[in-house]
């Protein structure tokens, strides 16, 4: 595979010697969509952060392109364009959301216009402090915030945290579009498993720090006992 981010025997966690993710392989190829699926404290936000270079790595190895990433140095990591876009959201809830925009801006990247060609209800509410978005706007700008740095690699972290189910329904297609016309590869956690499995190619099944299954997200969503067998912990055998 052709692939942009490359992690290979990766171990994330807080307590050097104790892991909480183990011996995570994965290959992402542009315009991909990964859903990262499991349990409550599986791990899936470790990891994110992990490749957000905001914990340091315990282990393996993570290359975007075929360079070296090392974790633990966010601004490098954020700079060669793996960008979180964090469950808590972060925006500055003072601040107008263009300044939420401008603020994150790269010198000749994308602009506040490219954003809002995605998000056009964002458009009439630009002069409006984050704070007072609706909690679907509020996703929005966070999302517009990620996309107007450019990312190789956008980790998105319960987008749906939160979030009525429709207007989850109506944010994770702009998640496809945004992959497909920007080429970045996407990395979704999410809790609306059948959603996720709906927009993603493939997923990722991670127990108790242990990735149990992956595979083609179809397969996955025409199996519903799969991933439920996985979710308990248990691994499908091998394919003959
Ligand atoms: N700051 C921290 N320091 C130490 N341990 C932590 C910290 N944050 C999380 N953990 C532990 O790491 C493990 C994985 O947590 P994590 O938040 O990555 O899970 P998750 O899969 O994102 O769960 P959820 O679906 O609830 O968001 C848990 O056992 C948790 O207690
Ligand atoms: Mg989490």
């Amino acid at each position: 595979m052709n692939a942009l981010l490359a992690c290979e025997g990766l171990a994330a966690g807080y307590t050097r010697g104790r892991p909480v993710v183990r011996a995570f392989d994965l290959e992402v190829a542009p315009g991909e969509v990964i859903a990262l699926l499991g349990p409550n404290g599986a791990g899936k936000t470790t990891l994110l952060l992990t490749l957000a270079g905001l914990l340091p790595g315990l282990g393996g190895t993570m290359a975007l392109e075929c360079r070296e990433v090392r974790p633990g140095r966010a601004r490098a990591v954020a700079r060669s364009g793996l960008v979180l876009v964090p469950d808590d959201r972060a925006l500055f809830t003072q601040l107008t959301v263009r300044d939420n925009l401008t603020l994150a801006r790269r010198r000749r990247g994308s602009t506040v216009d490219d954003v809002l060609n995605f998000f056009p209800a964002l458009r009439k509410r630009l002069k409006v402090a984050a704070g007072v978005l609706s909690g679907g706007e509020q996703q929005m700008l966070a999302l517009g915030r990620a996309l107007i740095q450019d990312p190789r690699v956008l980790l998105i972290d319960e987008l749906s945290m939160g979030l009525a189910p429709v207007i989850v329904e109506e944010l994770l297609p702009t998640v496809r579009r945004m992959a497909e016309v920007t080429g970045a590869a996407v990395v979704l956690v999410e809790q609306h498993v059948r959603l996720a499995l709906e927009l993603a190619d493939r997923a990722v099944v991670l127990v108790h720090g242990e990735t149990v299954l992956s595979g083609p997200a179809s397969r996955l969503a025409a199996d519903p006992g799969l991933l439920e067998r996985a979710y308990l912990g248990e691994r499908p055998p091998e394919p003959a």
